[in-house]
């Protein structure tokens, strides 16, 4: 896919390609939507849009993202207020809670291992690697004490080794992380199918998990309702890219 930038007339006038026009559309279209039509969401769509967050990237591919469906009325009503009684979860076809396995390691790291081996997309080194590389991040140890000797030794090191945020003590923000990049996967593809959504951080997490029996192994992350738009009318800005980039350095 290439881009081709006319001197004269600099980002404004790029000759697009049409995938990259067509997505920046679909970007720019997709609003937070508060209000929803009665309809619900069929059961085709939803699907799809689950399957396009299935793909959503996620650190070591270890897929931590767990997804809640809420479509039925009574369930709806509980998660009602828990979301601080935002009237898009009573109204949209469907609600989504996005959560994030903090035992992901466990539950999935072994699988993940065996299912790319078998699809012949790692290799013995890269599998190796990842071996190392997972336990030395995630565990913590007995007692779940080894964070403790992580968050030390990093804080020494990482002022003269580049070391990334160490999971086993910054779960919640790795998690939150990935399940972000499903959400925003999620939200695009919904945007596809012709269905609004609308991002909540506006939500008790104690009070979603105990709505939906939701395990406390899982930090809930981000609530999205999607449903057919109500109004046509909502608008958004953006700031300007100048002043955002910064190119080559701060
Ligand atoms: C992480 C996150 C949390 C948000 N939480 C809420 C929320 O609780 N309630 C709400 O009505 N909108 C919420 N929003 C929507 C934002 O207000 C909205 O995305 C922003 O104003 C930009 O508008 P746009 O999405 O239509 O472009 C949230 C958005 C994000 C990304």
């Amino acid at each position: 896919m290439k881009l081709e930038v006319t001197e004269s007339s600099g980002m404004a006038s790029l000759a697009w390609n049409s995938r990259l026009e067509s997505f920046l559309d679909l970007v720019r279209s997709r609003r937070a939507t508060r209000h929803f039509q009665p309809e619900p969401v069929p059961q085709h769509l939803l699907d799809a849009v689950l399957e396009a967050a299935r793909w959503a990237p996620s650190g070591f591919n270890l897929q931590p993202t767990h997804f809640v469906v809420v479509t039925n009325a009574a369930v709806k009503a509980k998660l009602y207020p828990a979301c601080m009684k935002q009237r898009q979860v009573m109204e949209a076809g469907a609600t989504v809670v996005f959560t994030g396995d903090r035992h992901v390691v466990d539950n999935h790291f072994e699988r993940v291992l065996q299912q790319d081996r078998a699809a012949g997309a790692i290799n013995s080194a890269y599998e190796q690697l990842l071996r190392r590389a997972v336990p030395l991040s995630f565990n913590r140890g007995p007692l779940g004490i080894g964070w403790l000797w992580k968050a030390l030794v990093g804080k020494m090191v990482q002022r003269f080794i580049p070391i990334p945020s160490i999971q086993a003590i910054h779960k919640d923000y790795w998690l939150a992380k990935q399940v972000c990049l499903s959400a925003m996967v999620f939200m695009l593809a919904a945007e596809a199918a012709g269905l609004a959504t609308c991002p909540m951080e506006g939500f008790g997490e104690y009070q979603v998990r105990q709505a939906l029996g939701i395990p406390s192994s899982q930090t809930v992350v981000l609530v999205v309702a999607v449903g057919y738009a109500d109004n046509s009318a909502a608008k958004k800005t953006r700031l300007p890219l100048d002043g955002l980039v910064h190119r080559d350095h701060w």
